[in-house]
């Protein structure tokens, strides 16, 4: 079964303290993570991951042009982690750009990530640049894109 997405409104003060604290409480191997006021400034778009009726988690993307998105934040709660449903929430951000006339999309993921990367490398996307000290020092990323036909 696929995982379907459902938009928060980050405008509204309550869907943003809930996104903020499923960031802060899954979403921990990053050093910088936006605060309540940062999600409610808005530019990027958030949705809730939808699996049997039960959210699994959070995901969302922010367009760098008209056709260039980048996702972020795509994580899994802890309890649902290793059963497939990151591969399901990483497509159906893919399907959300694809349907709002995105051509590219790309992500920036951690070294020490490797079920991120293996899971973008089996979805077709190729690493496209490796950033040392990246979001901070020590934090060094790979770039991921795919062009989406
Ligand atoms: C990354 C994350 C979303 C993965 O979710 P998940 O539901 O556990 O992922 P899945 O079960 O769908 O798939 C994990 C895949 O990684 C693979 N994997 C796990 N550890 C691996 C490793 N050390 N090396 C290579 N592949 C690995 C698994 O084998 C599996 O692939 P397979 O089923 O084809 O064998 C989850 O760990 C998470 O939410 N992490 C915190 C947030 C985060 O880091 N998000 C990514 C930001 S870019």
């Amino acid at each position: 079964m696929k995982v379907h997405l459902i938009a928060y409104d980050v405008s509204q003060k309550d869907q943003a303290e809930e996104l903020y604290a499923y960031i802060s409480e899954y979403y921990t191997s990053s050093p910088w993570i936006p605060n309540i006021e940062k999600i409610m400034q808005g530019g990027v778009k958030y949705f809730k991951a939808m699996h049997n009726n039960q959210q699994i988690g959070i995901t969302g993307y922010v367009l760098k042009t008209p056709t260039l998105a980048e996702t972020v934040k795509t994580t899994v709660f802890h309890d649902f982690r290793s059963k497939g449903l990151g591969k399901l929430v990483s497509e159906a951000i893919e399907e959300e750009c694809r349907r709002n006339g995105v051509k590219k999309i790309m992500t920036t993921i951690f070294h020490f990530n490797h079920s991120m990367v293996a899971i973008k490398l089996k979805q077709g996307y190729t690493i496209e640049g490796y950033h040392p000290d990246h979001e901070a020092p020590g934090f060094h990323e790979y770039s991921l894109g795919k062009v989406l036909k």
